[in-house]
Order: structure tokens, then C-alpha cells, then sequence
């Protein structure tokens, strides 16, 4: 059976061809059975007269069908028509050979455990066998779609193209959901989406009833959602189980497939409160060839990307043909590396640009690339740190300087803010005479295997956000990743042959300081997002939810605090109508709330626009990416390092040419043009960096969502383009929800008036109510004044850390305000206030009363006397948008 599908061999021995007639959906499957069960089966055809039996739950029909007897299951089997390359490339993946028996599992048991390595066909195969099977079908006996999700919109989005291509079916049929974006219709059979969308299905629907199988996929990478999906499905199960005995028998158990890369999968087998029978485990036999690894034998340099730079230079001219694929922690260094990279072997989109001399090469080094492609690396060969000092020295001296005498290398980045065109680029082989370089973040690791890689380049390390449950700070933190996903990226180099993977670390490092394996999601994270739509599914006591491994109790007893804080639970925990409401958008909580009272004030358009652009990453260029202004996304955070390393290497780069000088010219001009642009994007009014964000949505919009824009705005379009769409699907549920409401940002329509823009801040007060700081300097009574805010310390209700306002706001130049709310805590070398509004001591008192201590009884301002024209109008067009009216201050 290796390497054919039991399908094509079934057909191959049977000379059974798939009827598509009368027949479509029920043409006889044969099954694979052993010769005891042939014998037992033998038996009971003779006991039974009719032609179908039930054994084990299964629909057996025996006959006979040429001159033997065989055992036919009847069963669906959906026909597929593929191309011929396709079936030929999948022929190849080792999970193929493996459908008998994977199918037989899953039809045999509940839940599955599928175990097999990277690029060994799980995503792309097993929703395939599964719709050959019918599970997908209306017609079968389990009606209902197949679902699969992913932790990563990008693997969603591509997986679900790949599997519509491989099945010869539409992109509706096969389709992906994703938060910004869907092909779903009536018409999907298979349904590939982001976890956190099926969470929110189960949301409204626990018995997930438009599914007949659900896939988990990459579940060793333990990401919240999935951690939360496989708690809650353990249940679905119970109940789907427990209403399929019904006799009316409309509900049908459901199935469950969860797929790991790795065999760590003890968290969801061994814990006893998730499944009552322990779910078998399928280990996919990949035919992984040996990969050797090179510790580098110096002590870890922190500069690890002129690290990868030199190792990539040493394979490329002196190893022979196989793809490299580094692995790096961040966008800016892979767009470093790739600049590098690219300056130092260069490559030429189109043969008529090059010179004869650049073809001519070409051609020899294709002629001599045939020759070694037969030669083995000899052991010396491939330990690269052996070599010569003078190469070393070689490239310190000239590391920018083009290669004259190496092939070109075909340099491609890959991390997840990347362009789903951009990315899928990797697929496609790289032309011809060029060697590929894939410079990528661990997105590369397990949910795209690219082809025809041999060497791995590690640096060890992985960016991770760390959250401090007690402070609420954030910070991203460059660290060691753990010896399971070290691992796992030195396995991308022996898919197709003996590979090489290169360390960027030392052993004694590997040893002593990786972790086993990567702590999962739910325990570095903020869960009061979690936590909503878990009392959302009406479990009240998160603390005694089926976690593969459960949080810390005193983290869920905070979020639970602040949900409370925020009106969206009652004292006793249990969800409010107002929770409820804000469990319905795709967005945090505080986002969710800020809507409702929005709208309750008149500003809900306003409203939109803001949490729309800050549930994307920051669409601000910052100055010290200006650089890389044009195709520059990031998570930055760190911005003080960052700043420093984008300036040194600037600095090491200064070379005297008359392009140079040029260049510097024009960056300062751009760097002029910035500040200029900066000063306008705060408007007129500069009290928060969320209206900030408005002004720049608003003209966006206004300006037709044009590139242009963006570019001359120092906007990401990238972002922009979200947020756009975000907004649309906000706007979409609301008007679902309450008909009615006006929630257009057209560009006819009215600017924010003055009371508008004080609704607005005092709406977002409303939702990070926890987040007030209060200059210190008003406590301490000190009578110190300031012209600018820089240095100016403030003290947030949780934690002893000072917090200062970050160089990136627009308050940061101006007098310091006295309360402020902000949207993140980020730690670098001091703690900064990112998203920084002010606001009026006074509203406290009416927004967070349950947050605040009074000295004396407070009059609360009486609202209705003052309340606005434009105010009136809003807030009562549609009681049931929030369960009461909240009055703003
Ligand atoms: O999920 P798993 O890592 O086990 O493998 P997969 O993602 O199903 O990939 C199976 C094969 O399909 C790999 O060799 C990929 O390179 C290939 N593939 C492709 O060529 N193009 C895509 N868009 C997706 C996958
Ligand atoms: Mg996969």
C-alpha cells in the first residue's frame, strides 16, 4: 500500500470505476480488512440473509464482485477528478499511504490524534480523504461541512487555495473565514478558518451542528484558541454523542481530528478531564532523511544577523545546489538580512537587463552546478566553521561588495504581515540558475514546509510577547526558542534529501538554557477576551473548564475582575446582557463596550473607525523605519533598540559615492516631510492618539483608500487595508443586530463636532477604565511644573512601575496632563504609555465608580439638562443595541 492510496489500489485490483450517474454518492468502497475479521465476516454472511449488516456501528455490506468474495463497506465515496501532476505529487506524501488506516480510526473513534511531521501532507490530505469519504456530503449519512482551523490567518487562507486546486472544486466549495475576510456560501464543503472564528461559532451554536468534522490543526503550537477549542469540543462531543441516541436522530455525533506536528500530544491524551476514552494516536511514518546539525563552536554573538549573513555567504559559495532557509525572530532583521543578502549576490528579474558577462556566467555555473549536484558534501565540506580564516576576514572587509564570481541567489522573506501573494512566492520554484533563500520567522516552521530546502540556518531565537498578568504590562521579548521548534526547523532541511542545519548557538547554550518545549499560549497572554466567550457558551466556572493545561487560577480570577469592572459580568460572575452584546464582535472586550456606549452617545461611526484601527497593528511608520518605509510592517515595540541597530547600520554603511550622498539627501528630506506630515495627522485638537488614528482613517477613506495616500502619509497599506475591512465587518454585525443604525463613515459625512470629540474620549475612558494614570507629581503635591511631557512620571492603578508617555505620541511634546488613560504598557528600558488620551478627574468618578475611593461624596454630574442635541438623537434610536443607556458624565 506505500506510496498509492488504498482508493487507486482498490480500483487498480477491483476494476471498480466510480459511478457518476444514478449512483453519485453511494458507489461501494472496499475496506481493507484482515483475515480474521475476513473469516468472522464469512461467518455472519451466513447467519445473515439480508445484505447489510451492523458491526461496531458500521454499515457492512458483503458481496461479491468479480470471481472472489470480498468485503465491501458501503460507505461514501465522493469521486474526484485531479490532474494528473497533482496526484502524482501527493502520491509522494507520506500520509497517503497511511488513509486506510486513518479513516478507519476515525470512522472506528470519536476523536483522533494525527502525528506527523512537517510537510508530511496532514493539512492539505486529511480534508481531502475526508471529503472523499462523505463526510462533507448532504446526502450521507453524517451531513454536514468539514471544518478545519488553523492559528494562522495566512496558512487559512493558502491551505484552504492548495486543498480547492488539489480537489478540482471552487473557492467557494472549499472555502476559508478568516476576521477580515471569507469565501464562505451555501455551497462550502470544506471550511478552513482561523481558530478564534470556530470559537466564536460555538459561540452561538455548542452543538456545532453545520459540521460533521472538525480538524485541529497544528496543535503543538498551543495556542489559546486552540487550547479553548479542544476544551470546549470535548463537550460538543458529549453532547453530540448523548443526542444522536435521540430516536428522531436529526443530531449525529461528530468527529474530531487533532493534528500535531510533534509527538508532544501528552496535554491532550493523558489529561483524564477532557476525553472519557483515551483517543488513539496516528503516527505518520515520514520518510525524513538525516539532517546534520553544526553547533557553532564560539559563544553566541548578539548580533546574530551578521551571523546568518556570513553562514548564508559560506553555503552559497561553497556548498553545492539545495535551497537555504533562515530562520530569524523579526521583520526588520529579515528585511536587513534580505537587503544584505541580495546587495551581495545579486539577481536580475529579466535576462534583458543583464549584461552579457552576468549570462555568461550563468552559464557556467549551471554547467558546474550539474557536476556537483551528484557529489556528496564530504563531512569537512559541510562544517563550515573549519574554514579558512581569511574567508572570515574576506567578508568582514567587503560584506557589502557584490560577488562576482557566485550564481545569483533568489532571496525571498516570509513572516505572516507579508502579503499572501508575497508569500506564496516561496512555493514556486526559483528561476532558473538562481539558488533559493528564504529568509523567514518561525511561520516557516511548521504551517508552510517550502520546497526543496537543504540547509537550515538557525539563530536560535523566537520574538515573544510576554504579558504581566499583576501590572498589565506588555513587552516583546527576543528569546531562545525551545529544543522542540530548534528541532523542528533543523527537520525543514531533510525533506527531500540529507540536509544540513546550521546553529547559530553553541551546543553548551542548546543544552543549558532551551527549554524543552515552548510554554503554551494561555499562559503568557491577557484571557479576559477568552474568558467572555467562554461565559458566552454559558460556562460559568472557567475555573473548572477542561484546559489542556489549565491557567493559573488567579489569572482567570483577574479577568473575571476586570469583565466585571467592566459591566460585562454580575457580582456572582455570570454574563450580563451588556457581555453578552460584547461577546457578539470579533474584537477585545473594551472594544466591544466602547461600541455600545458609542452608540448610546452619538459617536458609534467615530467609535468603528477608532477600535477598528487598533485592533490592526499600529499603521504608523515610525521614523527610525523610514528606511524600509515602502514595505515595512512591524510588532515593533522595542523601539529604543531597534532604533540603535537600524543607526548603526546605517552608520557601517556610509560609503562615500556620489549615490550616497544622494540618498542621504533625499532621506532627510523624507525625514522633514515626516514631522511635517506628524504635526497634521494630530489635527487640530491633539488630546488623544485615538483620534489621532480617526483623523487618519477618516481621510483615508476619504481619499479612496488609495496607496498614494498612504505613502505620502507614512501609513502602512497594509494596515490601512484592514482596518478597512475590519470596520465593514463591524459595521456589518451591527446592522444585522440593530437595523437601523447609522454607522456609515462616507465622506459626506459631518466631522466629529466638539461635544462629539469629548463623547469620543470619554467613551474611551469608559473601556480602559483600568487603565488611568495619574501624574505622579499631583500626588505627591509637588509644584514642579513641565513644558513637555518627556521625563514626566505617572503611576497607573496597578503595580508600582513608573510609566512615562511614549515618544510616539502626540502629548509627548506637549503639557503634561494630569489623568490620562492608555491602551498598552510597553516595557523597554523604562515602562512607556502607548495610545495615550487625556481626561477629566471628574469623569472617573460617573465611568469607574467601582474603581475609585472617595474622600468625600461625590455629585454625580447630572447629564440631562446638558445633554446635546446631536446626543438626543442617537441614543435612543435602538434600545436593544445595549441593555440600558449608560450615561456619560
Ligand atoms: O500539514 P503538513 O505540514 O503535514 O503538510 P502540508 O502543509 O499538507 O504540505 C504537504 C505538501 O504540499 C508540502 O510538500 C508542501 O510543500 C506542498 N504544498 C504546496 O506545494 N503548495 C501549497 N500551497 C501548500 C502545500
Ligand atoms: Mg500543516
Amino acid at each position: 500500500l506505500k506510496g498509492q492510496s488504498f482508493k487507486q489500489w482498490a480500483t487498480e485490483q477491483m476494476g471498480i470505476k466510480p459511478k457518476d450517474d444514478e449512483n453519485k454518492n453511494t458507489i461501494h468502497k472496499h475496506s481493507m480488512i484482515s483475515q480474521s475479521q475476513l473469516t468472522n465476516l464469512r461467518q455472519k454472511k451466513e447467519d445473515v440473509e439480508k445484505q447489510s449488516l451492523v458491526q461496531d456501528g458500521i454499515d457492512i455490506t458483503i458481496g461479491s464482485i468479480g470471481d472472489d468474495e470480498k468485503i465491501v463497506k458501503k460507505a461514501f465515496y465522493i469521486p474526484v477528478k485531479r490532474n494528473q501532476e497533482i496526484q502524482e505529487a501527493r502520491m509522494e506524501l507520506p500520509i497517503c499511504a497511511e488513509e486506510q488506516i486513518i479513516m478507519e480510526t476515525i470512522s472506528n473513534n470519536p476523536v483522533v490524534i494525527i502525528c506527523g511531521e512537517t510537510g508530511s501532507g496532514k493539512t492539505t490530505q486529511v480534508p481531502q480523504f475526508l471529503y472523499e469519504a462523505g463526510y462533507g456530503s448532504k446526502d450521507s449519512d453524517n451531513p454536514g461541512i468539514i471544518g478545519i482551523t488553523q492559528p494562522r490567518r495566512v496558512a487559512a487562507v493558502s491551505m484552504s487555495k492548495r486543498v480547492a486546486q488539489e480537489l478540482s472544486l471552487n473557492e467557494q466549495e472549499v472555502s476559508y473565514q478568516i476576521r477580515f475576510d471569507a469565501t464562505v456560501s451555501p455551497k462550502t464543503i470544506i471550511k478552513f478558518m482561523t481558530d478564534g472564528v470556530l470559537l466564536r461559532e460555538l459561540a452561538n451554536d455548542f452543538l456545532l451542528s453545520k459540521y460533521s468534522a472538525i480538524v485541529i490543526d497544528e496543535a503543538h503550537e498551543r495556542s489559546i484558541n486552540t487550547d479553548i477549542l479542544i476544551g470546549a469540543i470535548s463537550r460538543v462531543l458529549k453532547l453530540r454523542a448523548e443526542l444522536s441516541k435521540d430516536d428522531e436522530g436529526k443530531i449525529k455525533p461528530l468527529k474530531v481530528i487533532i493534528m500535531s506536528a510533534t509527538l508532544r500530544v501528552s496535554d491532550f491524551i493523558q489529561n483524564k478531564n477532557l476525553f472519557d476514552i483515551t483517543p488513539p494516536v496516528i503516527n505518520v511514518n515520514t520518510r525524513q532523511f538525516p539532517v546534520s546539525i553544526h553547533f557553532n563552536k564560539r559563544t553566541p554573538n548578539s548580533d546574530y544577523v551578521s551571523e546568518a549573513f556570513k553562514k548564508v555567504c559560506k553555503i552559497h559559495t561553497k556548498l553545492p545546489h539545495g535551497g537555504i532557509l533562515v530562520f530569524l525572530s523579526g521583520q526588520n532583521e529579515i528585511i536587513l538580512l534580505c537587503k544584505k543578502l541580495r546587495k551581495k549576490f545579486p539577481f536580475l528579474m529579466q535576462n534583458q537587463f543583464k549584461s552579457k558577462q552576468m549570462l555568461e556566467k550563468e552559464k557556467t555555473f549551471r554547467e558546474v552546478e550539474k557536476v556537483k549536484e551528484n557529489e556528496s558534501i564530504t563531512s569537512k565540506e559541510a562544517d563550515l566553521d573549519t574554514d579558512s580564516e581569511d574567508f572570515e576576514e574576506n567578508l568582514e572587509n567587503d560584506e557589502m561588495t557584490m560577488d562576482e564570481h557566485s550564481r545569483p541567489l533568489y532571496v525571498l522573506p516570509l513572516y505572516s504581515l507579508l502579503s499572501t501573494h508575497a508569500q506564496l512566492r516561496v512555493f514556486e520554484p526559483p528561476p532558473e540558475g538562481t539558488r533559493l533563500c528564504v529568509v523567514a520567522t518561525n511561520v516557516a516552521e511548521t504551517s508552510l514546509t517550502i520546497p526543496s530546502i537543504k540547509y537550515v540556518v538557525d539563530c536560535g531565537k523566537v520574538k515573544e510577547r510576554l504579558y504581566d498578568v499583576v501590572t498589565g504590562v506588555q513587552s516583546y521579548i527576543v528569546n531562545w526558542t525551545s529544543k522542540a521548534s530548534a528541532d523542528q526547523r533543523a527537520g525543514r532541511a531533510g525533506r527531500t534529501g540529507p540536509g544540513h542545519c546550521y546553529r547559530l548557538f553553541s551546543s553548551a547554550v542548546f543544552n543549558d538554557q532551551f527549554q524543552q518545549f515552548t510554554v503554551p499560549e494561555i499562559h503568557r497572554m491577557p484571557i479576559e477576551g477568552t474568558v467572555l466567550q467562554m461565559k458566552a457558551m454559558n460556562i460559568d466556572t472557567v475555573c473548572n473548564f477542561p484546559f489542556p493545561t489549565p491557567p493559573d487560577r488567579g489569572h482567570l480570577h483577574k479577568a473575571e475582575k476586570l469583565l466585571q469592572y467592566m459591566n460585562a459580568l454580575d457580582e456572582n460572575g455570570r454574563i450580563t446582557e451588556l457581555g453578552r452584546t460584547m461577546a457578539t464582535f470579533p474584537i477585545s472586550p473594551r472594544f466591544s463596550k466602547m461600541l455600545i456606549i458609542g452608540q448610546q452617545h452619538g459617536c458609534l461611526p467615530y467609535i468603528i473607525a477608532i477600535i477598528s484601527a487598533l485592533s490592526v497593528v499600529d499603521p504608523f511608520i515610525k521614523d527610525y523605519q523610514l528606511e524600509n518605509s515602502t514595505n515595512s510592517d512591524d510588532d515593533d515595540d522595542d523601539v529604543e533598540k531597534e532604533y540603535k541597530e537600524v543607526r548603526s547600520n546605517e552608520l557601517n554603511n556610509i560609503s562615500e559615492s556620489h549615490e550616497a550622498i544622494l540618498q542621504k539627501k533625499r532621506q532627510k528630506l523624507i525625514r522633514k516631510k515626516f514631522y511635517d506630515v506628524q504635526k497634521k495627522h494630530a489635527g487640530l485638537d491633539p488630546t488623544s492618539d485615538l483620534l489621532k488614528l480617526l483623523n487618519v482613517v477618516g481621510a483615508y477613506e476619504y481619499e479612496g483608500c488609495s496607496e498614494n495616500f498612504c505613502e505620502s502619509n507614512f501609513v502602512r497599506p497594509k494596515a490601512m487595508e484592514e482596518i478597512h475591512k475590519l470596520r465593514g465587518q463591524i459595521t456589518n454585525i451591527i446592522q444585522m443586530n440593530c437595523p437601523g443604525v447609522d454607522v456609515c463613515l462616507d465622506p459626506k459625512m459631518k466631522p466629529p463636532s466638539s461635544i462629539q470629540l469629548k463623547a469620543i474620549r470619554q467613551v474611551i475612558t469608559a473601556g480602559f477604565i483600568d487603565q488611568v494614570a495619574i501624574r505622579k507629581g499631583l500626588i505627591d503635591k509637588s509644584s514642579k511644573t513641565f513644558s513637555s511631557t518627556r521625563n514626566v512620571e505617572y503611576c497607573t492603578m496597578w503595580g508600582d512601575d513608573i510609566a512615562f508617555i511614549h515618544p510616539t505620541s502626540i502629548l509627548y511634546h506637549n503639557k503634561p496632563p494630569d489623568f490620562v488613560v492608555y491602551q498598552e504598557l510597553h516595557k523597554t528600558s523604562k515602562v512607556w504609555m502607548k495610545g495615550v488620551t487625556v481626561i477629566e478627574s471628574s469623569w472617573l468618578s460617573k465611568l469607574g465608580r467601582s474603581l475609585c475611593t472617595f474622600s468625600k461624596p461625590v455629585e454625580l454630574p447630572m447629564s440631562k439638562s446638558k445633554k446635546n442635541k446631536d446626543t438626543e438623537k442617537f441614543a435612543y434610536v435602538t434600545p436593544n443595541f445595549g441593555p440600558k443607556n449608560w450615561e456619560l458624565p
